[in-house]
């Protein structure tokens, strides 16, 4: 019997309808499909417009989903970890909205903040709650609707996010299929180049922050982009080394989508192949907390038992990382 791990059981994605093409965007800001294709990769990004919904809405749908999906009773889910940037609101948190939503009653819950790191974040605490014997069933959700703190007269931002996520459900395997290793790190000092100005305690809302546009997406790109494609070579590195492996042995890098440059400067740098690296984010640009499990979610039906996963990302904060896990079904 292998060590106890916390397997990934099952994985459902959900991004809204409304589809905002660069074609719509080039009527709104000065920018140009070709600069948009050919800077970040993006083509069109998914928007949620119904009035009145929040992220909570969209975790919903991928709850629900995952529950049906797995066969698995609201009542059985012991904890739900919600990762997400754009909580429904400033408190409480958004956790405890879906699990109110999906009528998950029997758990705890709570919201991690570590913007595009966030789902290896969750990810990996969940994993100890696994491991330690304590819980046996636990949500980890990715969402976030960047629409709601996105400029859009902002053409250095607009152009990247959209809305959307995933969800996965963990499970104890004795196998040796689940999450092996985390490679997770912080710095604080990354956090003047992304971030939201206002809102929070440092500037509470007022007319000033309002007039001075400050409660959406600030972001200098040149110097996230640099740390993103440093940060995630070195902990895939570090990750790969610490477990004995060579890259070889790796059957899918799942990067976050935050630019087709940052991903393919990852792949370039680790001298990895191209063909097993997943890539969506063509169809729905950065959504920030979402991007890893919209991946897994598209490439499920190709991901099979005991595969190695490299989940590898880098965002606000500074925080970023590298989760290494072998596929459990
Ligand atoms: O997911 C969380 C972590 N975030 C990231 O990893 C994002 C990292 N950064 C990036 O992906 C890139 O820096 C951006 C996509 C945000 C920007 O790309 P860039 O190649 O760094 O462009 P830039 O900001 O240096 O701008 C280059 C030029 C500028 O014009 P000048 O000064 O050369 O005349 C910009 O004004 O492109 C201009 N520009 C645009 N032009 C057309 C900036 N945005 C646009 C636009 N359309 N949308």
């Amino acid at each position: 019997m292998a060590k106890l791990l916390a397997s990934i059981k099952g994985i459902q994605g959900y991004v809204p309808d409304y589809i905002l093409t660069n074609a719509e965007l080039e009527k709104m800001v000065d920018t140009t499909d070709d600069w948009i294709t050919t800077r970040t990769g993006v083509n069109e990004r998914h928007i949620l417009k119904e009035p009145g919904m929040a992220t909570s809405d969209l975790g919903k749908v991928m709850v629900e989903r995952l529950l049906e999906k797995t066969g698995t009773a609201p009542e059985e889910i012991e904890l739900l970890i919600c990762c997400t940037v754009t909580g429904d609101m400033r408190f409480p948190d958004t956790a405890s909205a879906i699990c109110y939503k999906v009528g998950i009653k029997n758990a705890f819950s709570y919201d991690i903040n570590a913007a595009c790191s966030g789902f290896l974040f969750g990810l990996t605490t969940a994993s100890k709650f696994i491991e330690s014997g304590t819980h046996k069933k636990i949500i980890v959700v990715g969402v976030d609707m960047m629409s709601s703190i996105i400029d859009y007269t902002d053409r250095a931002t607009c152009i990247i996010f959209g809305d959307g996520g995933g969800a996965v459900l963990l499970e104890p395997d004795d196998s040796g299929n689940g999450i092996i290793d985390s490679v997770l790190h912080v710095d604080g000092a990354g956090r003047e180049f992304l971030h939201m100005k206002a809102g929070g305690s440092l500037r509470p809302p007022s007319h000033e922050t309002i007039d001075r546009k400050e409660h959406y997406v600030y972001q200098d790109g040149k110097p996230v982009f640099k740390a993103a494609i440093n940060g995630m070579v070195d902990t895939i590195q570090e990750i790969i080394k610490r477990n004995h492996l060579t890259l070889d042995d790796i059957n899918w890098l799942v990067p976050h989508q935050a630019n087709i440059r940052i991903i393919n400067g990852v792949a370039e740098m680790l001298d990895f192949p191209k063909e097993k690296v997943m890539i969506n984010i063509q169809k729905y640009g950065n959504t920030t907390s979402g991007t890893i499990p919209l991946c897994l979610w598209e490439w499920e039906s190709k991901l099979k038992k005991g595969d190695n996963l490299l989940l590898s990302a880098f965002g606000g904060g500074f925080t970023w990382g590298t989760s290494y896990l072998k596929w459990a079904y």
